[in-house]
């Protein structure tokens, strides 16, 4: 029987790798799937394996705090090649563009083991924006051989990279599964406080490339933004990142109109993104989620590997300049016809069916 490993380390990659576990897992009879997690994420991974119910096969429980770019790497190559070397997979699967989906498809093509991304073919053109995952997902296009592309542009810049075009799928994205079955099932909102009638902005933030100055012009703007406007409430999960935690509490902390939380599980937060009235985003899965529930997002970043939903009047590129933030979130508070507008534009990301896609185009390929 041919066996899939696939390889996962942190949140995002756990919720668009969730639904492929899951699509797997009803071939048993032709294929043996295996999960193997570095846990470069720990918390914010274990909550998402709990909530799609996956047990890994092997967990690497690699991260340590405020973990440096090249020693992660290094150690998480030592670890998943000896995972490989054990269970001599088929083909891997990875996700994206993180340390741990780069060094696992780096692992497999030293042991001549093929490599399926999904999400692949998502690009800024800049190096050091997103960094370092605008150069993760370049290198892990070169290493693997199939390339699950989650939109048409996608799997167009795959082609101009000279991909081979029958080694790419256009799929749509994982993340539209995921979040469908997420919303579907009832869930019991546990914030801590209560969630008053003004408009909720939800907010996070934690690019690499913003931390420093950019970090906190976006905390001083969202300040600014509730002192200049006492209907609004801002709720912000803060990624666990020590880099992210000093300045957001630092700057935000002791406001009664901005509700500073931990991580919250995904099935939360997807409820509590409908139930926002604008979101305020650098995450890339975010950028995707925010449309599928008809909530206009303002992308706290310079570049967008996703102009998709740019370009579909879904979500406006503002950056992280503090006039600019204030400027375009009052600007959507305070028209209607302009709010309406982005909250009807529609999803570009995918119909809810990726996975049965990607893992019968796998079945076939094997
Ligand atoms: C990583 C990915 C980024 C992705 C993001 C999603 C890389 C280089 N970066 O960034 O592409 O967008 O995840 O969130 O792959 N921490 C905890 N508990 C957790 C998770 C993180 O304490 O559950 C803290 C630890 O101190 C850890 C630090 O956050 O060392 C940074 O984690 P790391 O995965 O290196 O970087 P992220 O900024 O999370
Ligand atoms: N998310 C979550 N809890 C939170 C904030 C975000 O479960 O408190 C989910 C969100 O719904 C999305 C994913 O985490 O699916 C995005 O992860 P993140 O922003 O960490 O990474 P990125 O997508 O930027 O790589």
């Amino acid at each position: 029987m041919k066996r899939i490993l696939t390889v996962l380390g942190t949140r995002p990659e756990a919720i668009k790798l969730a639904p492929v576990v899951l699509e797997l897992a009803k071939h048993s009879t032709k294929v043996q799937s295996l999960v193997c997690v570095t846990a470069q994420h720990r918390e914010m991974l274990d909550q998402i394996l709990e909530w799609f119910q996956i047990t890994p096969d092997f967990d690497l429980n690699l991260m340590q705090h405020n973990q440096d770019l090249a020693k992660f790497t290094s150690r998480a190559l030592t670890s998943i090649s000896d995972v490989l070397a054990q269970v001599k997979p088929d083909v891997i699967l990875v996700q994206g563009d993180t340390t741990t989906a780069m060094v696992a498809a780096l692992a497999a093509f030293y042991q001549h083991i093929p490599v399926g991304h999904v999400e692949a073919g998502l690009r800024t053109g800049n190096r050091y924006n997103p960094f370092p995952e605008e150069i993760n997902r370049r290198v892990v296009a070169v290493l693997g051989t199939f390339h699950f592309a989650p939109t048409k542009k996608a799997a167009d810049a795959l082609k101009a990279e000279q991909i081979p075009e029958e080694y790419i799928f256009l799929t749509g994205n994982t993340v539209v599964d995921s979040l469908l079955w997420t919303i579907q099932r009832p869930v019991q909102l546990e914030l801590g406080f209560n969630l008053e009638k003004r408009p909720l902005i939800l907010v996070t933030a934690h690019r690499r490339e913003s931390f420093g100055a950019p970090l906190e012009s976006l905390c001083l703007a969202l300040r600014d933004l509730v002192e200049r406007n006492n209907n609004i409430e801002i709720v912000y999960p803060v990624h666990l990142n020590p880099n992210v935690q000093e300045p957001v509490r630092r700057i935000l902390s002791n406001h009664s109109r901005i509700h500073l939380l931990e991580p919250l599980r995904y099935e939360h937060f997807a409820h509590l993104m409908t139930k926002a009235y604008l979101i305020l985003t650098d995450s890339g899965g975010i950028q995707e989620e925010a449309p599928i529930l008809g909530k206009p997002t303002l992308v706290l970043r310079e570049t967008t590997e996703r102009p998709e939903a740019i370009e579909a009047g879904t979500a406006i590129l503002v950056g992280v300049e503090r006039e600019r933030i204030i400027y375009e979130t009052e600007r959507l508070l305070n028209s209607p016809e302009k709010y309406q507008a982005m909250a009807m534009a529609g999803s570009p990301f995918g119909d809810g069916h990726a996975a049965e896609r990607i893992v019968d185009i796998l079945l076939s390929k094997l």
